[in-house]
């Protein structure tokens, strides 16, 4: 910076000093340290999905979960111990989020390559995006540099994520809790464009419980998820394609196929009505929104500098 003048210089390193005291994410926040980083994700990822197509959608939810709880800080990694109740044993997660194994396998290449200096939580929101890609949907620029937790609440994730009988104006007040807004919710559901559901979820709205859905969807959801029993019979959120990331989601709402009585409430003659007509017949509209929303949600209080740590398990704490 020989030839720059002084204040140039000035200007320069207080912007950098602005950008760690904010503990900014940044895209190249690896390059240096871990320059493998994003190809041995993306291997790992493209085995995974190979293997079990649905794993894309697994691991997309268990970001989503861990970023709406106290921010993306890998804390839904965490396992219970006798002393300690963590995320995963709490209702929306518990008999229901899966892919921690997928993330343990990430973790232990990424060790190998890079020891104990990538985040179980940047390896998740690389393993989102990467999955989310592999099935057809965008691609985006992940920002990185978020650290791990050293705990994790039970209590915040039961109360901070929606459930499948929410109400749009829960889901966007819940959502604008988290400071995304009703069109970001809404490209953000489009995630139910990939993935299965047990019919515990939605053994309500398939059974007469609700009025705005199709009867012959109805009918078959019901031929594997009966009044009583097979609580944990799985079918496809989006009827038409579960291991498709396209826009098929927001076909299914239009026609009233919305899985979910929450899904439903997207278009039910409410304010998301337009978008959802807009996603349903422009796919690329929905897949662009979609990835802008996710950097958003990535980028939700994540701990940086030298908050929290890197976890060398992404199971347990240092
Ligand atoms: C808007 C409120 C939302 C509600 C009420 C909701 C609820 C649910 C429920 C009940 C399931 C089924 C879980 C099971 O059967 O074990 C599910 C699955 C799923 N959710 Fe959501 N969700 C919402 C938003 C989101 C968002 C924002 C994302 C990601 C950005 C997402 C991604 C997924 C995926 C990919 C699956 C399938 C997981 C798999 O197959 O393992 N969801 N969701």
């Amino acid at each position: 910076m020989a030839f720059l003048p002084n204040s140039l210089v000035t200007l320069a390193l207080l912007s950098i000093l602005a950008c760690a005291a904010q503990g900014q994410l940044s895209a190249s926040f690896y390059s240096t340290t871990c320059p493998n980083l994003q190809t041995v994700v993306r291997s790992a990822m493209a085995q995974a999905v190979a293997k079990e197509p649905r794993m894309a959608a697994s691991i997309l939810r268990l970001f989503f979960h861990d970023c709406f709880v106290n921010g993306c800080d890998g804390s839904i990694l965490l396992d219970d111990t006798p002393t300690f109740t963590g995320e995963k044993s709490a209702g929306p997660n518990a008999n229901s989020a899966r892919g921690f194994d997928v993330i343990d396998t990430i973790k232990s290449q990424v060790e190998a390559a890079c020891k104990a200096t990538v985040s179980c939580a940047d390896i998740l929101a690389l393993a989102t995006r990467d999955g989310v890609n592999l099935l057809g949907g965008p691609t985006w620029t992940v920002q990185l540099g978020r650290r791990d937790a050293r705990t994790a609440s039970q209590s915040a994730a039961n109360s901070n994520l929606p459930g499948p009988g929410s109400s749009l104006s829960t889901l966007i007040s819940m959502f604008a809790a988290k400071g995304l807004s009703a069109s970001d919710m809404t490209a953000l559901s489009g995630a139910h464009t990939i993935g299965q559901a047990q019919c515990q979820f939605f053994r309500g709205r398939i059974t007469g419980g609700d009025t705005n859905i199709n009867a012959t969807f109805a009918a078959l959801r019901r031929q594997t998820c009966p009044m009583t029993g097979g609580n944990s019979n799985l079918a496809p959120i989006d009827v038409q394609s579960p291991i498709k990331f396209d826009n098929g989601y927001y076909q299914d709402l239009v026609g009233r196929r919305g899985l979910f009585h929450s899904d439903q409430e997207l278009f039910n003659g409410g304010s998301q009505d337009s978008l959802v007509r807009l996603y349903s017949t422009n796919g690329a509209k929905f897949a662009a929104d979609f990835a802008k929303a996710m950097i958003k949600l990535g980028n939700l209080s994540p701990l940086t500098g030298s908050n929290g740590e890197v976890r060398l398990n992404c199971r347990k704490v240092n």
